[in-house]
């Protein structure tokens, strides 16, 4: 299992060099997300947020957005460079505050989902859906299974489906790999993306 908070103390955190080299390939599906929403934005869990690199650009972008991340360290580093619209929280994904996070309309998990096991996958699932507006959509960049999947993790198309049995895997796409350094550029890294079915459509 992935040390983060060992990760984060000694400043090795090539998912940040990545998030500078994507971010233009990341625009685009921040702004689909925008595009398909008239009016106001609404709220946005940015989960396994890390140092909030993604959580200020969701809340720069006019989301009310909430952090969370179960390193401390992260989520005071976070706070340290929070803009406005922005809060964090220290706090486990496999088991979300569900009573104090109140409901969302956007969901982004850019590399956390994917280190985690099936029961893990099945928790984030819950606690997503116990958040979620109908209608919401979650957004998911995760590493697909290869042999270094112990190390680095990764998920199939099916085990994401499968955590969400109440979401519409709406579409799958092949993420950008550069800057995301070797070996994790070998791991095909895809986008995700679900939505929650509304009382209609269950
Ligand atoms: C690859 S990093 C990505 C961080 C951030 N999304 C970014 O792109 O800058 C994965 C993040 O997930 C967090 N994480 C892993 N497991 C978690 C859990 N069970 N609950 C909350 N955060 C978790 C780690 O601490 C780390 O910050």
């Amino acid at each position: 299992m992935t040390n983060y908070a060992w990760m984060y103390r000694v400043g090795f955190t090539p998912w940040e060099r990545y998030a500078r080299t994507a971010a233009a390939s990341v625009a685009p599906l921040l702004d689909r997300e925008e595009r398909e929403r008239s009016g106001r934005l609404g709220r946005a869990l940015d989960l396994g947020c890390g140092r909030g690199l993604y959580t200020a650009e969701l809340a720069r972008r006019g989301w009310q957005t909430v952090g969370i991340d179960y390193v401390p360290a992260a989520v005071e580093a976070a706070r340290r460079h929070g803009v406005n619209g922005a809060r964090f929280l220290v706090g486990d994904v496999t088991d979300l505050p569900v009573a104090e996070l109140g409901t969302f309309d956007f969901f982004l998990d850019i590399g956390c989902f994917q280190g985690f096991n099936v029961t893990q996958r099945q928790a984030v699932g819950r606690g997503v859906s116990a958040v979620a507006e109908p209608g919401a959509t979650l957004l998911i960049l995760a590493f697909g299974p290869t042999r270094l999947q112990s190390l680095l993790g990764g998920v199939s198309p099916g085990e994401v489906a499968a955590a969400f049995p109440d979401w519409e895997l709406l579409s799958t796409e092949a993420a950008a790999t550069a800057g995301l350094g070797w070996p994790m550029s070998r791991t095909s890294p895809r986008w995700y993306r679900l939505r929650r079915r509304g009382p209609l459509s269950e």
